[in-house]
C-alpha cells in the first residue's frame, strides 16, 4: 500500500527543496536548449534556477488543447518556471511516456490533462515517489491518491447549459429555462451522443443533460426514437469526429429511413463530435442550415470551426469554456504549490476519483448562440470578427 501524504506536507517539502537551490540542478537536467525530442512541441530553455513544470496535454487535433497548452505555458513562463509541455496525440501510451520523461528530466510540478483519466496510474506513483505535486488539468485523473488538485469547469452545468440550449432550439423553453408559450407539443425526435467513457468528464456532462431532459422525456413530449439512451451507447470514444459521424449515419440508416423521417435535434457534447454529426445530417438530406431544417445540434468548447458553423446558422450552440481562464487558474495553482500554499479551492465535495475526493476550482461556463457570438466571443477578444468569419484562427 502506498503511505497517504497530505497535499500539506508535500506542498511544504517541495519548498523546502526548491529552497534549497535543487532546481538550478534539475532545471537544466533534461531537455534544455538543445534539440527538442521527438514529439516534443515546446520545452524551454531552462532558466537558472527555475522550476520545471511538465504540462501534458491529450491532443493537438482539437484546437482548445493546443490553446489550453499555449496558454498554460506562457502563463507559466511569464510567472517564472520552465516548461515542459507536450501533446500526446491522443494515445495513451505516448502520454505515459512523456510523463515518465518528464519525471525523468526534472520536473517538480505536473500539470495533466489525461486522456484515458485511468490510464496513469504508475506515472502518478512515480510523481507521489519523488514528491512531485500533481494538477489535474480540466479532466480528473482518477484511482490514484497523488492527484493534488483539480482545475477545471462545472462540469454538471455544462450538460445542464447543453440540454437547455436543446430545449431552447427545440421551441420548448426561452433561454431562460421558462416553457414556452408556443412550445410545439411534439413528439419530437432527439438523438444523443456522449463523450468519451475514459474521461471523467463525460459522465457529469451526459448526467446533467439528461436530468435536463428526462421530464421532456417521461412526458412524450422528446422520444430518442433509436432508443439509444444509456451512456454506453450514447459515448463516443476519444470525443472523435469520425465516430460520431458514423454512428449519426447508422442511427439514420437504421432510424430515419435514410434522412427522409422528421429528426428535430441532437445532443452532442462536443464541437469536434458536433460537426461529425452535421455532416452525417447533411449527407442524408437535412438542412443544409437550421432554417432549411437541419436539426438543432449543441456542441462545447467553442471551437472556432464550430463558432463559424454557428455564426452561419448551422450549429445551433456551443458551451464557451474560456481556456485563457482555466490556464490561469492551473497557473495561480501551480504558484501557490511552488510556494508551498494550499491552493484556493471553491469545491471540496464533488471530484471524487475513486481514491479520494479531489480539492477543485471549478469555472463558470457560458452557453453562445449566434445571438451572443459577438458580444461574448468576440467582445471578450477570444477570436476576431474576423477569425469568425473565417473559422479559423490566425
Ligand atoms: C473534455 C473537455 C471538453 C472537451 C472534450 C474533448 O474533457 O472537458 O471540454 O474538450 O474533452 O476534447
Amino acid at each position: 500500500m502506498t503511505t497517504t501524504r497530505s497535499f500539506g506536507r508535500r506542498a511544504s517539502g517541495l519548498a523546502a527543496l526548491f529552497g534549497a537551490g535543487a532546481l538550478v540542478l534539475s532545471a537544466c537536467s533534461g531537455g534544455g536548449a538543445g534539440a527538442p525530442a521527438a514529439g516534443e512541441s515546446g520545452a524551454a530553455p531552462a532558466a537558472e534556477g527555475s522550476i520545471k513544470v511538465g504540462v501534458a496535454m491529450p491532443t493537438q487535433t482539437s484546437e482548445r488543447w493546443i490553446a489550453d497548452g499555449n496558454a498554460v505555458k506562457e502563463g507559466l513562463e511569464k510567472a517564472g518556471y520552465t516548461v515542459d509541455l507536450q501533446f500526446a496525440n491522443d494515445d495513451i501510451p505516448t502520454q505515459t511516456q512523456q510523463i515518465d520523461q518528464m519525471i525523468t528530466n526534472g520536473a517538480k510540478i505536473l500539470v495533466i490533462a489525461s486522456i484515458d483519466g485511468t490510464a496513469l496510474s504508475s506515472q502518478l506513483d512515480a510523481a507521489g515517489a519523488a514528491n512531485i505535486p500533481v494538477v489535474s488539468y480540466d479532466r480528473l485523473i482518477r484511482d490514484n491518491e497523488n492527484v493534488d488538485f483539480y482545475v477545471s469547469f462545472d462540469n454538471y452545468k455544462v450538460g445542464v447549459a447543453q440540454a437547455k440550449a436543446l430545449l431552447t432550439g427545440l421551441g420548448l423553453t426561452d433561454k431562460d429555462g421558462a416553457k414556452a408559450a408556443d412550445a410545439p407539443v411534439g413528439p419530437l425526435n432527439i438523438e444523443l451522443f456522449a463523450g468519451s467513457a475514459d474521461d471523467n468528464n463525460a459522465g457529469f456532462f451526459f448526467n446533467g443533460a439528461m436530468d435536463t431532459l428526462k421530464p421532456f422525456i417521461d412526458e412524450g413530449t422528446l422520444v430518442v426514437k433509436s432508443g439509444q439512451t444509456s451512456f454506453d451507447q450514447a459515448a463516443t470514444l476519444r470525443w472523435s469526429q469520425e465516430a460520431a459521424q458514423k454512428r449519426m449515419e447508422d442511427i439514420l440508416t437504421s432510424t430515419y429511413g435514410g434522412g427522409t423521417e422528421p429528426l428535430a435535434g441532437v445532443l452532442s457534447p462536443f464541437d469536434g463530435i458536433s460537426r461529425g454529426i452535421i455532416t452525417a445530417l447533411q449527407g442524408a438530406g437535412y438542412g443544409p442550415s437550421i432554417a432549411d431544417g437541419l436539426p438543432i445540434v449543441t456542441g462545447q468548447d467553442a471551437e472556432i470551426a464550430s463558432i463559424k458553423l454557428i455564426n452561419d446558422g448551422v450549429q445551433q450552440s456551443t458551451i464557451f469554456k474560456d481556456t485563457r481562464l482555466l490556464a490561469a487558474q492551473a497557473v495561480k495553482t501551480v504558484e501557490a504549490i511552488g510556494k508551498g500554499e494550499t491552493p484556493e479551492a471553491n469545491d471540496t465535495k464533488t471530484y471524487d476519483n475513486g481514491v479520494k475526493v479531489v480539492p477543485s476550482y471549478l469555472l463558470e461556463v457560458q452557453t453562445i448562440f449566434k445571438d451572443n457570438i459577438e458580444s461574448d466571443i468576440v467582445g471578450s477578444g477570444y477570436y476576431t470578427a474576423d477569425e469568425v468569419a473565417a473559422g479559423v484562427t490566425k
